[in-house]
């Protein structure tokens, strides 16, 4: 089969293409056979990473992906040969990223699809849609599942909601009942956040940026799903509701951020990190769960039209794919692995 591998980390001229033996999968595993692999800004920062050793001789990136169950290992409940899944942390703590023909992982991070959803909205599922389900459900009184009406009557605000995770994190808090602003730095990415379905649009860099999203929401914004606290805590703090949770899952544009202690404490607030690879088994199980249940609403559809502009890239071009996320592309990097997109 093909994979594209990286024996050492650096920049994505370290990918190379080979052809390897697909993995029987063990005790507890399910083989995969790969029709679509997602790319995520993680998956070219850990294959550029010069912080640690790499752990493994050789690894297949890309953490999410799509395809059609083709062997299970024994233990495994619930799932069977040719059910079409989508996967998520193929690549955590293993080799086996989505990046080939086939891939083997635990079968608790392998989740069926409904009926009728497509692998190109699968594969971009994974590390977007499971970090906003999280950032969304951390709410000192909020629900810690989501289903359609559990966000109803509060107000959530997604700051660069055109990313990949601020896309999933409108769609699934307007599933859920929500009132939803978004913040983008453009026209285009406006008019996309409107089409996830974004009830109030707000562009920064703007003086006025905390006025307008107290204009929508005069007692304050319940949730803050938040890409970039450097810039944005001392605004997250002043247009948070009393109790209200700022759950920061990145360091976008600044590694530390400070924030007005005072106004902080003295609106209870939740400064909530999150960061998928230890978040533990309970919020990814929920989280896959309530993804599926939101996916047979119809809740997260993908495309331009959709707010999610998808580039795609055969398998060979996984180094460009990397590339292409590196320099911030709007919407979702997809590889076409094999060709049934059914
Ligand atoms: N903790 C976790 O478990 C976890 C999970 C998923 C992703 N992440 C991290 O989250 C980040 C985003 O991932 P992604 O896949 O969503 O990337 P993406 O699709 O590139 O989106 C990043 C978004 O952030 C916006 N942005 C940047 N600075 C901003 C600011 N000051 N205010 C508001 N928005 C701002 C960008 O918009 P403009 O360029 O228009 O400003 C862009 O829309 C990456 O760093 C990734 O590594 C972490």
């Amino acid at each position: 089969m093909r994979s594209i591998v990286y024996s050492r980390t650096g920049p994505s001229s370290v990918l190379e293409s080979v052809e390897r033996d697909a993995a029987s999968p063990g005790a507890g595993e399910v083989r995969v056979r790969v029709t679509v692999s997602g790319v995520n800004p993680t998956d070219w920062k850990a294959r550029a990473s010069t912080a640690a050793p790499l752990p493994f001789d050789e690894v297949v990136p890309n953490q999410d992906g799509a395809g059609v169950v083709d062997a299970v290992g024994s233990g495994v409940d619930g799932l069977e040969v040719g059910d079409r899944v989508w996967v998520f942390l193929a690549a955590h703590q293993r080799p086996t990223g989505t990046a080939q023909e086939f891939t083997v992982l635990p079968a608790e991070r392998v989740v069926k699809l409904p009926e009728g959803i497509g692998f190109d909205v699968a594969a971009s599922l994974g590390v977007p849609a499971m970090t906003a389900h999280r950032a969304l459900t951390v709410h000192e009184f909020g629900p810690t599942r989501l289903s359609a009406g559990a966000l109803d009557g509060r107000v959530v605000l997604v700051q660069g909601g055109a990313g990949a995770v601020g896309h999933a994190a409108i769609q699934l808090a307007v599933w859920a009942g929500a009132t939803v602003i978004a913040t983008v730095s453009s026209d285009e990415k406006a008019a996309l956040v409107r089409a996830a379905g974004a009830h109030h649009v707000v562009q920064y860099p703007s003086p006025d940026l905390a006025a307008r999203i107290l204009e929508v929401a005069p007692d304050g914004v319940d949730h803050i799903v938040e890409v970039s606290p450097s810039q944005n805590a001392a605004l997250d703090v002043e247009v948070i509701a009393n109790h209200g949770s700022i759950a920061y899952y990145a360091n976008n544009n600044g590694e530390e951020f400070t924030a007005p202690i005072v106004a902080s404490f003295a609106k209870n607030v939740r400064w909530q990190g999150l960061l998928l690879y230890t978040v533990g088994p309970e919020p990814l199980a929920a989280a896959a769960a309530d993804i599926t249940a939101a996916l047979e609403a119809g809740a997260l559809p993908v495309g331009e039209d959709a707010g999610l502009p998808l580039t795609w890239f055969p398998i060979d071009e996984t180094a460009a794919a990397h590339d292409a996320v590196e320099s911030g592309v709007t919407g979702k990097v997809l590889i076409r692995v094999a060709d049934d997109l059914a």
